[in-house]
């Protein structure tokens, strides 16, 4: 019996050493070690030795299954390395290879021109503020000292949400004045970039959705100077340092005095022509100093507070600044127009 044990082991080491496949190891193991296996066969057959071998047999048995076990998983190890080496040189990478281009965008150019502006009056102090495009009436016209009746609060020109007129699509930034005002004390020092709504009619000059930088400056002392440097100072900052505006008066029921401004046509340098339809000057916003009204509406003191606000029309900077003459350009997100940015 001893012979056959040894035997046993002779030849589960000499299949262990064959096996190449992890199926192939296991059919060995149940082999030898199985159920229905070599060893389990040899030691049914330990019944019929005598008491003194049982123990010295058992032994030597329960020696060499074990040394068995080891060979087999040492085999599982050794088959797992090759299986491993194997994948490592099928799979090998070439990082040399080149890879696939990726194609990069870049900004629009109304966003050139919003981050533009924005890095200016951060640069001044200001911080953004933003409000509804689906805007309470109250916010865009009572609060903004626009009167019932007044033409804006026309179906013709809002795109009203509601039948009592009460909310629509706001037709300028103008009410985020009155919503930082309502939350915030003096000093106040705001601008708020987003679109605007207005039935117009698509061509050259107009869209009914449009851009409009607002701002906001409340104070103790502020003036119409503090008004004009620091647009003055924008138009510098965007058109270079050359560049000449016009403040010219006006009236917004919000502002008092109220200007629009404009910028000197940097085609005709002012002479009048095409770009500028023979004016000489491009307008490109509305200011004024806020009406006592709309402070004292918000909660501010207009005795001991003055500011002033403004209302930029993003569309027209953004086409003078880049010699754009057709509006419907910026909307139309043509490839070949925007690649030119
Ligand atoms: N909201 C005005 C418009 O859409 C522009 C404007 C004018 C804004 C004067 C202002 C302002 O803040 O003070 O035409």
């Amino acid at each position: 019996m001893k012979e056959k044990l040894e035997q046993i082991k002779a030849e589960a080491i000499a299949a262990l050493n064959s096996v190449d496949l992890p199926a192939d190891l296991e059919n060995v193991r149940v082999r030898f070690l199985g159920k229905k296996g070599e060893m389990t066969a040899i030691l049914k057959q330990m019944g019929s030795l005598s008491p003194q071998e049982r123990p010295v047999i058992g032994q030597l048995a329960n020696q060499i299954r074990s040394e068995i076990e080891k060979q087999i998983s040492d085999t599982a190890a050794r088959l797992e390395e090759k299986h491993l080496e194997e994948r490592m040189k099928k799979e090998k990478l070439d990082v040399t290879i080149p890879g696939t281009p990726v194609a990069f965008g870049h900004k629009h150019p109304m966003s050139i021109l919003l981050d533009e502006a924005k890095d200016f009056f951060i640069g001044m102090g200001f911080t953004i503020a933003e409000g509804p495009e689906v805007e309470l009436s109250v916010y865009d016209f009572d609060k903004l000292n626009i009167p019932e009746g007044h033409t804006v609060r026309e179906w013709q020109d809002t795109f009203y949400i509601t039948e009592d007129e009460k909310i629509h699509l706001r037709c300028q930034t103008s009410p985020v004045q009155v919503r930082v005002m309502e939350k915030q004390k003096p000093p106040i020092r705001i601008i708020s970039p987003g679109r605007v709504y207005r039935k117009d009619e698509v061509d050259a000059t107009h869209s009914p959705m449009f851009h409009q930088i607002e701002g906001l400056v409340v104070d103790k002392g502020i003036t119409m100077g503090d008004l004009k440097g620091t647009i003055n100072a924008l138009i510098r900052y965007i058109y270079g340092e050359n560049s000449v505006t016009r403040f010219r008066p006006h009236h917004f029921p919000f502002t008092e005095p109220s200007c629009e401004v404009d910028v000197q046509c940097h085609v005709c340098g002012g002479k009048g022509c095409r770009v500028c339809k023979g004016e000489g000057w491009i307008e490109v916003l509305g200011a004024g100093m806020v009406h006592p009204r709309v402070l004292a509406g918000c909660g501010i003191d207009p005795n001991e507070y003055s500011g002033f606000a403004f209302g930029i029309g993003a569309e027209r900077l953004t086409m003078r600044r880049f010699g754009i003459t057709d509006m419907r350009l910026i909307f139309e997100n043509d490839m070949r127009f925007l690649q030119q940015f």
